[in-house]
């Protein structure tokens, strides 16, 4: 008898949500999705997934997690824009911290099982350390939007020790893959790049380019999430490549990818973003048994061909 039958996942109709959806429901678990698709898109949600169109921060939240009684929950939805958080951090604040917390604190209520957060590697250290940094390195973000992160992985340490829901915390890369909207910071820049260079429109570099990210593909990520679920481990984990790969590499591979045969242009760099980025995922390895396993030039291949065949979406 499997431990999990009942999922809740919220951002179910974003990104990285939609594919943990398909992989869970293929698991022959029932899911229940919460999205208020201010960037998900009901395209990306499985028929066979029982949708609700509404914000976690919805005062009727609580009670529909006390009725479905999920015996896990996935929580991806969130404000994803790092320049959106230092723009207006309270607007952030709302979303990423209250509302994480109260879904942790109706999740806990409801007895789940285990609570897997998607938390950010990339965002949550500063370039005083050098990549690739393991766990241990002490958090230290810099922009609102790591803030909040910081604070759903303390609330959930509270969750566990105080109220005994057992969580697991994944500090992701940078995401990339198929389904991946346009929104959103550095997360971006792959479908950016990739949607920009079909549509055969100017492409632009921010800052000089040699900023450095750990780019890992969505079903590696995938693969984590449902590792979270099925292993006992709990604490936090990082999951990426451990490689780095500047912008300007990443706009070369696709300019090449695509045909697009574009020139570099370049416009200033951003506030609350570091320099470089990537992430020493040894103790996912050693305790969930997770590895990156797509090479980047495999991913961007799949990805660049998705985007060839959705070229129009937003
Ligand atoms: N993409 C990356 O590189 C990356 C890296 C690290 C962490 N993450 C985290 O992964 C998670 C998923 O990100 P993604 O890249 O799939 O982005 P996404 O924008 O595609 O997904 C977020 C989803 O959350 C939903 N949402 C937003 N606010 C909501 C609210 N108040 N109530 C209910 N639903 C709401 C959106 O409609 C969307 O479907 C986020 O928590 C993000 O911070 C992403």
């Amino acid at each position: 008898m499997p431990k999990f039958k009942t999922a809740l996942v919220t951002g179910g109709a974003g990104f990285i949500g939609s594919h943990v959806v398909d992989a869970l429901i293929k698991r022959h678990i029932k899911v229940f999705v919460i999205d208020d698709l201010s960037t998900g898109k009901k395209a990306n949600l499985n028929p066979n997934a029982t949708f609700y169109k509404a914000s976690i921060l919805d005062a009727r939240m609580p009670g529909l997690v006390a009725k479905l009684k999920p015996d896990v929950v996935f929580h991806l939805a969130a404000q994803i824009d790092v320049r959106k958080s230092v723009e207006n951090p309270a607007g952030d604040a709302e979303v990423n911290v209250v509302g994480t917390v109260r879904l942790m604190d109706a999740a806990a209520k409801a007895g789940v099982k285990k609570f897997i957060f998607t938390s950010s590697g990339g965002a949550m250290y500063s370039d005083a350390v050098r990549p690739p940094y393991s766990e241990k390195v002490v958090a230290d973000p810099i922009s609102p939007y790591g803030i909040a992160k910081r604070s759903g992985e303390m609330y959930l340490a509270f969750e566990q020790s105080v109220r005994k829901m057992p969580y697991v915390v994944l500090r992701l890369a940078n995401v990339y893959g198929p389904r991946q909207s346009l929104s959103g910071g550095y997360a971006g820049v792959i479908s950016k790049f990739s949607q920009t260079m079909i549509m055969g429109k100017p492409c632009v570099i921010t800052g000089t380019g040699k900023q450095t990210r750990d780019y890992v593909y969505v079903g590696d990520v995938v693969r984590a999430q449902m590792l979270a679920m099925e292993k006992s481990a709990t604490g936090i984990f990082h999951v990426g490549t451990g490689v780095e790969t500047s912008v300007l590499a990443l706009f070369k591979k696709i300019n090449k990818l695509t045909g697009a045969g574009q020139k570099e242009s370049f416009i200033p760099a951003f506030a609350g973003e570091v320099m470089r980025s990537a992430l020493d995922s040894s103790k996912a390895a050693k305790e969930l048994g997770w590895k990156a396993e797509t090479k980047l030039d495999d991913g961007l291949a799949k990805t660049v061909e998705w985007f060839k065949q959705n070229a129009a979406r937003k």
